[in-house]
């Protein structure tokens, strides 16, 4: 009995270091090189960290899809509605913004990976805290005054809220407040500054000091949208070097890739399962277009352009075309 108690245990304790061994090196595998290696890998939005470069700094990022997007979203440092009180001079209050561990570097390549596409978004909430004793510095070193960010056209008040809903890029932040000049608002929304400014990297606020002047800011994620682009192989003919891909992910209908053999096989492997595919052709009929989704034949209808529903989880498709002289347009896609 203490024999097979005592194996037991060793069993157990074998399974707990496995275990053990196991978390520690997802922990430890748990970085990936951008957004599309944590999908393509994990094949779910979720959040992840990320890194640009091998030994490059860390940030922790949101990664989710919209339609064929990547979306990256970067968490700030920072904590929501953070309360500042008791700053009289102006500029006396600092934080300075940092996204995980990233560097100026880290962060200057991620946005180059990303084209500069992105916003962010700020929540500012203030009473009696006068508007030229506050200030925002960007990530390209620039500062703008609370109230005076026209210089990038985009709106008087650093955020740019009150320009979108006014239609004025001259609006003044509170403009929109119901509120008399005393009274506490708020101006949420985007950043009015060139994005290639982006993202916040310090705040500065003063005239804070009595009881009745306070601020409350949130600084919000910094949103930033690829697209990403299916690996795509000929499988028939093989000897062809076609770029098909050129022709179908370039978001125009009107270079198309011609069919010229009497059967093309082309398979598109997707970053995670899609559900829905829209392929738009010329001279011919989606019935010369045979689908599949891994080996499963999938539904479509033959309305043009041609509509692929995605029934089973799938994140590879083949196409097969019989049809010589058929052109493929465009396909678009929607992730699950
Ligand atoms: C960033 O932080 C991680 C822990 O979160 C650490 O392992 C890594 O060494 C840090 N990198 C840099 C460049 O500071
Ligand atoms: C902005 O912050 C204020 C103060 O904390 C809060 O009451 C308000 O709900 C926030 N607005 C948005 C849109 O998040
Ligand atoms: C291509 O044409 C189809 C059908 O006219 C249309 O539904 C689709 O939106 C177009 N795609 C692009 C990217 O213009
Ligand atoms: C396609 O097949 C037909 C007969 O099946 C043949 O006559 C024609 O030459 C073929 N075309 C090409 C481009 O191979």
């Amino acid at each position: 009995m203490t024999f097979g108690i005592a194996k037991t245990t060793s069993k157990t304790m074998l399974a707990l270091l496995l275990v053990s061994f196991t978390l520690l090196s997802c922990i430890q595998a748990n970085v990936f090189y951008g957004c599309e290696a944590a999908l393509r890998v994990n094949r779910r939005s979720g959040n992840y960290q990320i890194r640009g470069k091998k030994d490059g700094g860390i940030a922790e990022a949101k990664c989710r899809v919209e339609k064929s997007n990547i979306v990256t979203e970067i968490y700030p440092k920072a904590i929501p509605n953070t309360f500042v009180s008791g700053y009289q001079d102006a500029f006396s209050y600092e934080f300075k913004v940092d996204y995980g561990n990233f560097t100026n570097s880290d962060m200057t390549d991620f946005l180059k990976s990303v084209n500069y596409n992105c916003y962010q978004k700020f929540n500012y909430t203030e009473a009696n805290s006068y508007w030229a004793n506050n200030k925002f510095k960007f990530w390209d070193n620039s500062i703008f005054l609370l109230n005076d960010a026209i210089s990038d056209g985009i709106c008087q008040c650093v955020i740019s809220d009150v320009c979108e809903k006014s239609g004025s890029s001259l609006s003044s932040c509170k403009s929109l407040s119901p509120y008399t000049d005393t009274a506490e608002y708020t101006d949420f929304g985007k950043f009015a500054v060139k994005k290639e400014k982006l993202p916040l990297k310090k705040v500065y606020f003063g005239d804070t000091d009595s009881k009745a002047e306070y601020i409350y800011y949130t600084v919000h994620n910094l949103v930033c949208s690829t697209t990403s682009q299916p690996k795509v192989n000929t499988l028939y003919p093989q000897s062809c070097l076609l770029k098909v891909e050129d022709k179908l992910f370039d978001f125009n209908n009107n270079t198309c890739f011609d069919i010229v053999n009497n059967l093309t096989v082309i398979s598109f492997e997707f970053l995670m399962e899609v559900q829905e595919i829209l392929i738009t052709i010329e001279n011919g009929e989606c019935s010369d277009i045979t689908v599949f989704l891994e080996k499963t034949l999938t539904s479509q209808s033959y309305i043009k352009p041609c509509r692929y529903f995605v029934k089973t989880s799938a994140s590879t498709l083949t196409l097969i075309v019989e049809k010589v002289g058929l052109q493929l347009c465009e396909m678009e896609y929607i992730y699950k």
